[in-house]
Order: C-alpha cells, then sequence, then structure tokens
C-alpha cells in the first residue's frame, strides 16, 4: 500500500462518516491562510478523540499542543455545556488563530487556549491541585512528551483517558538506534509506560493522509491509593 492509497482509503471514510462542519472546516482553512503547519490531526482521527471523549463522559479536557485549534474543536464538541477543555500552546499566533476559531465553533464558553510553555502551565497546574481532568490529548514538542505524560498522571484521575498523538513517526519508532529527537522522545514515553504502574496502556499504529504514525491510549487505573480492575502491571 502507498501514501496515495492510504490517502483515498481515509477520503473514502471520512465522506461517509465525518460529515462537514463548518467549525472543524473554517479552523483548516483559517489555519492554512494563516501558515501554520498542516500538522493536526485528520477529520477521522479527530473524530476518535471527539468519540472517545464522549465514551469516557468527559466533562474536563486537557490538551497539550493546539495550534489553530482543529482538535481543540473536536474533543469540546463532546462536552456538555459546563464542561471545560484548556489547552495548552507555546506560539502566541497559533493561540490567536486557535480562538479565533474556537470563538467562530461557538466553543469560547467550553475551550480556553493558555498561552506558555506547556512545562510552566502543568506545573502551576499541579501546584494549584488540579487532579479533575478525564481526558488529556498530549500533542506538543515530541521530546517533552515522556515529562507531559507524567505531569498528566498528577492531574488526572483512576479511570481518566491520556492520548499521546504521533508516537509511529513513519516506522522510525522501533528504531533503537535513531537519533531523531521526536523519535527518541516517544522510545523514553514507551520505556516508561512499559513498567508504570499506574496505568494500563496500549499503542497502536495508523495509516492515511498524515502518513504513517500511531497513537498511544493509557487509561489510569490507580493514583497509589485506589486500584481499577487491573488485571497485570504492564
Ligand atoms: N493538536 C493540534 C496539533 C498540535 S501541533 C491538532 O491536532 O490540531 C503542536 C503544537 O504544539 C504547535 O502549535 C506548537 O507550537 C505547540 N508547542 C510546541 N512546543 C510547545 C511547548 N513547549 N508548550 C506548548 N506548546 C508547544
Ligand atoms: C508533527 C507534529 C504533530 O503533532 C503531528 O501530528 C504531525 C507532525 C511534527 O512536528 O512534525
Ligand atoms: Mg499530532
Amino acid at each position: 500500500m502507498s501514501q496515495e492509497q492510504w490517502a483515498d482509503v481515509d477520503r473514502y471514510l471520512v465522506d461517509l462518516l465525518v460529515p462537514p462542519d463548518p467549525g472543524l472546516d473554517r479552523a483548516l482553512t483559517s489555519s492554512a491562510e494563516a501558515s501554520l503547519p498542516a500538522i493536526n490531526v485528520a477529520p477521522n482521527q479527530g473524530k476518535l478523540l471527539y468519540l472517545l471523549a464522549l465514551a469516557c463522559r468527559a466533562r474536563t479536557v486537557l490538551e497539550i499542543g493546539t495550534l489553530g485549534g482543529y482538535s481543540t474543536i473536536w474533543l469540546a464538541r463532546a462536552l456538555p455545556a459546563d464542561g471545560h477543555l484548556l489547552s495548552l500552546e507555546l506560539d502566541p499566533r497559533h493561540a490567536e488563530v486557535a480562538r479565533a476559531n474556537i470563538a467562530a465553533a461557538g466553543l469560547s464558553q467550553v475551550a480556553e487556549v493558555v498561552v506558555g510553555a506547556a512545562t510552566e502551565t502543568l506545573a502551576r497546574l499541579v501546584e494549584e491541585g488540579r487532579h479533575d481532568f478525564d481526558l488529556v490529548f498530549i500533542d506538543a514538542d515530541k521530546p517533552s512528551t515522556l515529562e507531559y505524560f507524567k505531569r498528566s498522571l498528577q492531574l488526572t484521575h483512576p479511570g481518566s483517558l491520556i492520548v499521546v498523538d504521533n508516537v509511529v513517526r513513519g516506522g522510525k519508532v522501533a528504531d533503537a538506534g535513531s537519533d531523531d529527537s521526536s523519535v527518541r522522545g516517544m522510545r523514553r514515553l514507551l520505556d516508561h509506560l512499559a513498567q508504570e504502574r499506574r496505568v494500563q496502556s496500549t499503542a497502536v499504529q495508523t495509516v492515511g493522509v498524515k502518513g504513517h504514525d500511531g497513537f498511544v491510549l493509557s487509561v489510569v487505573t490507580s493514583d497509589g491509593s485506589r486500584t481499577l480492575g487491573a488485571p497485570t502491571a504492564g
């Protein structure tokens, strides 16, 4: 199978199952007009995030890496009217585009973009004693992913879901000798997950319009005191 075929299949599936949405479509066109990189999740992946948020009845979502707000809008659409999404973004220009897209999608009451280095914002959220996030989507600078994951464990509760984007990197993740800092970052995350007792995790490869990549799914099973039915470690 080639990239062209993967993209054909994605278009077929998206045409059938992911109807056009003015808010989401605007987010993509305005991001392109502002010359933001087209590294948003694909439409069917965005809908997967939305379905995961619905399935775990998320009320409070944390996103790390906003870009133009495309994945933000997908996640925010899954929240109840009194739900809340916090999205962390380093680049003020990206945040400005995202805020306009969130407003145009009618989600300003639900979704909030916080500008700054995620490391600092996350430390502040931990200091504030936040541990109410039901779902975390990690999708920012890849070398920092393990740090973001560890912070996410402090900010969630048993039953929370943590999703990490871009863990496969065109297959390079399986190369132990890779000198790509993003690949090394994802391998540090996966090594950690192999021995992290507070979550149950898997990783899944994907192909499609965005090439060959994949994501990690982790469910928080224990905060050290309580445990949700976890069969074994690992
Ligand atoms: N989640 C978006 C794509 C995010 S792209 C979507 O699917 O639509 C990654 C984003 O992370 C970029 O906007 C980049 O500026 C941001 N980023 C990079 N380093 C960061 C950091 N240290 N803290 C917060 N955001 C960061
Ligand atoms: C990159 C980042 C992403 O979040 C993504 O989904 C694809 C690519 C990147 O930095 O190259
Ligand atoms: Mg991504």
